[in-house]
């Protein structure tokens, strides 16, 4: 069958303590309760495309160990395929130690471990779902060679759109990731530290399309959080998409959920113009921040108003 979204990336096990504030360093800091959650940037966009209703495959790496096991029964259970999803011996689940604060905020500390052995041989072994894939998606929390030489790969055989989310920023990012990808996606934290520049605003984040530009992005996206979207698509000048407001709870992986709903949309309702489904996601990604939790605060079709699927 065919696929819509695929995701060669990052599965992580998310270990949230709620607190006040953020501790500084060398301070015990008494949190207010506790949640363990199925996480990973790559595993959140994948889970976030498949409750909008896209057809899913995840390409990524598991420890085989309790963690691991269980994962893979949730994905299962999401409806995504998960035969590209291998257990490693050698390594253990990947790990976010995450911190959320009253108002929302979040801090996160992770692990990579098992997501470390991500290799060229499981996206080769993988392509039987990656050639037929109308959108691949790709985040930087699994080897940025591994991410490099499968963007290479699908640009030489394939026919899809490939998203690349670079975050967490990474310094060893090579150009030719720039070059390669479809779509550069980022927070203003990574733009920030990409572009070599503090991004917070539209003017800045103007800045940082013209410097993603320079090194040969096509079309780059830059999520401000509460300040909207700056976007731009090959041609155009930087656009900028304000989003509602709202109070938030809890925003950790709320640009997962703007890339999985991107991937969805690009996939599903190719025909609508990129405003709009940049737009859509943006809405679909606020919407996460009022639930606590990573893919458990994303919302299924069935919770989101009927226009949002419009054509
Ligand atoms: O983007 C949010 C995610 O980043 C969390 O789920 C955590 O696992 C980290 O990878
Ligand atoms: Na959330």
């Amino acid at each position: 069958p065919n696929v819509d979204v695929a995701v060669i990336g990052s599965c992580m096990i998310d270990m949230i303590c709620y607190t006040p504030r953020i501790p500084t360093p060398g301070e015990t800091l008494c949190g207010t309760s506790f949640e363990l959650g199925n996480g990973g940037k790559g595993a959140n966009q994948c889970v976030a495309a498949a409750k909008l209703g896209a057809r899913c495959a995840l390409v990524a790496a598991l420890g085989n160990d309790v963690f691991g096991l269980k994962y893979l029964e949730h994905l299962k259970g999401a409806g995504i395929d998960v035969k590209h999803v291998k257990l490693s011996e050698e390594r253990h689940s990947g790990i976010a130690q995450i911190t959320v604060t009253e108002n929302g905020e979040n801090c996160i500390v992770i692990v990579p471990g098992s997501n470390s052995l991500l290799c060229m041989e499981d996206v080769k072994r993988a392509d039987d779902v990656l050639l037929k894939s109308k959108v691949v998606v790709f985040q930087l929390e699994t080897p940025v060679t591994t991410t490099v030489q499968a963007l290479k790969y699908l640009k030489s055989k394939g026919k899809c759109t490939t998203i690349l989310n670079a975050a967490p920023a990474s310094s060893e990012l090579p150009l030719e990731a720039y070059i390669l990808s479809d779509i550069f996606c980022v927070n203003e934290i990574e733009a920030g530290q990409l572009a070599g520049h503090i991004v917070t605003d539209f003017d800045s984040a103007k800045k940082a399309v013209a410097f993603f530009k320079s090194v040969g992005c096509k079309t780059v996206i830059i999520t401000l959080g509460e300040k909207g979207i700056v976007y731009s698509d090959s041609t155009g000048n930087p656009v900028h998409l304000p989003v509602r407001k709202i109070t938030p709870v809890d925003s950790t992986g709320a640009g997962d959920a703007f890339v999985g709903a991107l991937a969805y949309y690009i996939s599903r309702q190719p025909d609508l113009p990129f405003k709009d489904q940049i737009q859509r996601s943006a809405h679909i990604a606020t919407e996460s921040v009022l639930n606590r939790g990573t893919q458990s605060s994303y919302p299924t079709k069935e919770q989101l108003p009927k226009e949002l699927f419009d054509s």
